[in-house]
């Protein structure tokens, strides 16, 4: 049965056709809007509005569900892999064993970057930024096509393929790179033995001199981390994602854009303020109390980060599958923490305090990934590039989906405009 809306304005009323997806969501179709009312709708910060129509990531903020592809995110936790479920989400179903042989051949084929991207590297300074290295390259990668004596898929579907595996395999060159910089130490080759985690952290951390070979439960926890980061349905970067390949730039250019806007701290960058954060609460002496009253004073500038979300209004799965493989990951590699304490106790504060009840204010996955990345020793510095990795597969999916209905819409919000009505050009001589 259809459903409609009718709204009446101006003693005039239009009905509106009402959209119902898979779980039952609706949303008001305006895409007619305009041409017959003359009004637009104002949304600052698209917190009502449906950009698009998705079949890869349902989330129910109220109740604190994730899928990809329809299937829990707790599921893939614990029996998929952050590979597995890149393919899952790209390619909309749980590869074959054979796909997945085939998948990760792919991604070792592609793993090491062509040798001119040395230079781009030494072009930057020493300190700088890791993110801005990663959305730099990541673009770079337009500028270097596939080796002409590649097997060439002959299919546009084989073309993508290849493209978006060359991607998601080289992103993590990139990372480790752009760390190597930082830290001004020698690029490492990837490794064609090792699978696609081990071979991040070969490049990361080993030397020219001695290879470093990652325990099983580092690769686990840094599976686990990527896999939860995977997609987010239409997220900041993700929309960015969509709003640049919305013009028809290429998959690397949308992806290197999506990259800046992750590296805010409102969003992926909220993984580096949490750390932060509780270093300064840690070394600063303040108590679970103190910050949390800090947090609820608006002039005080101080924000619970890793706190809050714009869809989970109940609690993040991730983050509940975070907190649990943080206190595991520590105990396994027998680190002791005291911001994990920090963090418990800022938690604990924060879920029986009636501001942030009153705001449904719950940890988010920023809470505690960056506990479990100092564990395993990724760099503070690092952490928001760990998450453009896990994010990788999550905007290539979306990316993909926008451009094969074969209805791409150029992304073109509009405005209600507050400045100077019409006003006339003053001589520089006349103006105060
Ligand atoms: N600490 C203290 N107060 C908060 C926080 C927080 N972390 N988050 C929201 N609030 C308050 C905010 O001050 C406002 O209060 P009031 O109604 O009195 O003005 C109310 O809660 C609503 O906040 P908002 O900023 O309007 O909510 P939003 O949906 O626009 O923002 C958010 C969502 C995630 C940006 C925000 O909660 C925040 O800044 N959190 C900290 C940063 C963070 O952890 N970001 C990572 C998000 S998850 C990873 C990702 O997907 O990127």
């Amino acid at each position: 049965m259809t459903r409609n809306a009718t709204l009446t304005f101006d003693g005039r009323t239009i009905v509106l056709p009402v959209i119902e997806g898979s779980e039952g969501e609706l949303a008001l179709d305006i895409s007619e809007l305009r041409a017959r009312t003359g009004l637009i709708t104002l949304d600052p910060g698209y917190g009502n509005t449906g950009a698009c129509i998705s079949k890869i990531t349902f989330i129910d903020g109220e109740k604190g569900i994730l899928r990809y592809r329809g299937i829990p995110i707790e599921q893939l936790a614990k029996h998929s892999t952050f590979t597995e479920t890149a393919w899952l989400l790209i390619h909309g179903r749980l590869p074959t064993r054979t796909e997945l042989a085939h998948y990760r051949d792919r991604l070792t084929y592609h793993a090491p970057l062509h040798e001119a991207f040395k230079h781009h590297f030494e072009g930057f300074l020493v300190d700088a930024p890791p993110m801005a290295i990663l959305s730099a390259m990541v673009n770079t990668l337009s500028c270097f096509p596939r080796h002409s004596n590649e097997a060439q898929p002959t299919t546009e579907e084989g073309e993508f393929y290849e493209e978006s595996t060359r991607l998601i395999s080289k992103v993590r060159t990139i990372a480790a790179y752009s760390y190597r910089r930082s830290m001004g130490l020698p690029f490492i080759y990837p490794d064609p033995k090792l699978p696609y985690i081990a071979n991040f952290l070969h490049m990361m951390f080993s030397m020219p001199y001695e290879q470093h070979i990652a325990s099983p439960e580092v690769v686990d926890a840094l599976n686990l981390v990527l896999l939860l980061h995977a997609d987010h349905e239409q997220n900041c970067s993700t929309s960015t994602a969509r709003v640049v390949g919305s013009s028809q730039a290429n998959l690397f250019a949308s992806c290197a854009a999506a990259v800046g806007a992750l590296w805010g701290p409102l969003h992926g960058g909220a993984n580096v303020a949490v750390l932060e954060m509780l270093e300064q609460i840690h070394e600063g002496g303040l108590s679970a109390e103190q910050s949390i009253k800090l947090a609820k004073d608006p002039k005080s500038g101080f924000r619970l980060m890793g706190f809050g979300h714009r869809v989970y209004k109940n609690f993040d799965p991730r983050a509940v599958i975070l907190k649990e493989a943080a206190d595991k990951v520590l105990g396994q590699l027998g680190v002791k923490d005291p911001l994990l304490d920090v963090a418990r106790q800022l938690e604990e504060k924060a879920l029986s305090d009636p501001f942030f009840i009153d705001r449904k204010l719950y940890p988010n996955v920023d809470f505690y990934s960056g506990i479990i990345m100092r564990a395993i020793g990724i760099p503070t510095n690092m952490f928001t590039v760990m998450f453009a990795i896990g994010r990788m597969p999550g905007w290539i999916a979306q990316w993909k989906e926008q451009h094969a209905d074969g209805k791409l819409k150029i992304a073109r919000p509009r405005q209600i405009y507050i400045g100077n009505r019409r006003t006339e050009y003053l001589p520089i001589d006349q103006r105060k």
